[in-house]
């Protein structure tokens, strides 16, 4: 089975990297330079239909797992998220490969938690909306893909860029706050990772969604990632959804009852992972 990873050189992406086969994986890499050495890395921008299109054929997959994504701007959302998608599934169906493509939480509006694959999406952010343009033009394309809708995707080895703003926040070098009244369901990479290999030998169409059982605020978030670390939780600063300028969805809680029900992998709540990794 030849696994191809977009956005091999993100958070996401390494840690796929780490726990998956080490023969025939290939993987691309945009700005960051390309890591793991039995990897066959491929220059990629997924902006570029013809690139992603002869990147893919060179390296002939059975299975792609797209993470790539960006969203530093409108253009990107619409650039990379929903057309870098497209771009994706239509080289997989050239290619008669299966697609295995992340989706976010945050395609619903956070009233109505937890959410089943069932429930109609809703986003109320521009991320979430292009989330689901993508989303969409995936079916279109290829209806035998899965679409894995996670959470918040975090882990301690290395840092996710969440818990490296909360000890940035609890050492003072950071301003800001974290949000008392905004809940996702945490997911830990390395439970994340190991399912998506699970669903490398399995196929599924459809929406799936994978994020962890403990939904929590980010400040519980926080605290429980600054006790561990050392850091006094109380330092850490707090903020309301009402203090930002833009809508946010309150609480994203996944249902992931059918995937915890169809994968070996245990996804774990935070507390169970810090428990596990206690020190
Ligand atoms: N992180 C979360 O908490 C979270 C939550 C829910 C869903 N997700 C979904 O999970 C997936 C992976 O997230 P992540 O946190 O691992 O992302 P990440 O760490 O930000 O990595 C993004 C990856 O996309 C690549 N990339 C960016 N622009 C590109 C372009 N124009 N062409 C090709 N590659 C490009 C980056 O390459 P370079 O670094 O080499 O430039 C990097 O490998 C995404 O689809 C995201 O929507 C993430």
């Amino acid at each position: 089975m030849r696994v191809f990873i977009t956005g091999g050189t993100g958070y996401l992406g390494r840690a796929l990297l780490r726990l998956g086969p080490t023969e025939a994986v290939g993987a691309s890499y945009f700005r960051q330079p390309p890591g793991e050495p039995k990897v066959a890395w491929m220059w990629m921008d997924i902006c570029d239909a013809k690139g992603v299109a002869q990147a893919l054929e060179r390296f002939s997959p059975d299975v792609v797992i797209h993470t790539a994504y960006g969203k530093d701007s409108p253009e990107d959302l619409e650039a990379i998220i929903a057309q870098g998608t497209a771009h994706v599934a239509r080289a997989c169906r050239a290619l008669g490969a299966r697609l295995i493509h992340l989706s976010t939480d945050q395609v619903f509006d956070g009233e109505a938690p937890p959410y089943a694959e069932s429930a109609p999406p809703h986003p109320i952010t521009p991320y979430g909306q292009a989330k689901l343009r993508a989303e969409e033009q995936v079916q279109e394309i290829l209806p035998s893909a899965t679409i894995v809708r996670t959470s918040l995707i975090w882990g301690l080895s290395p840092l996710d860029p969440t818990s490296r703003m909360v000890l940035e926040m609890a050492d003072g070098q950071r301003k800001g706050g974290l949000f008392c009244d905004e809940y996702r369901s945490f997911i830990y990479v390395e439970d994340l990772a190991r399912a998506l290999w699970e669903l490398v030998e399995r196929p599924l169409a459809g929406v799936l969604h994978i994020g962890g059982p403990q939904a929590l605020s980010r400040l519980e978030f926080g605290q429980r990632i600054a006790a561990f670390h050392g850091r006094d939780p109380r330092a850490l600063p707090v903020q309301r959804r009402a203090d930002f300028p833009e809508p946010r969805p309150g609480n994203c809680a996944l249902d992931s009852s059918r995937a915890a029900a169809l994968l070996r992998t245990r996804l774990r709540g935070v507390e169970e992972v810090l428990r596990q990794q206690g020190r």
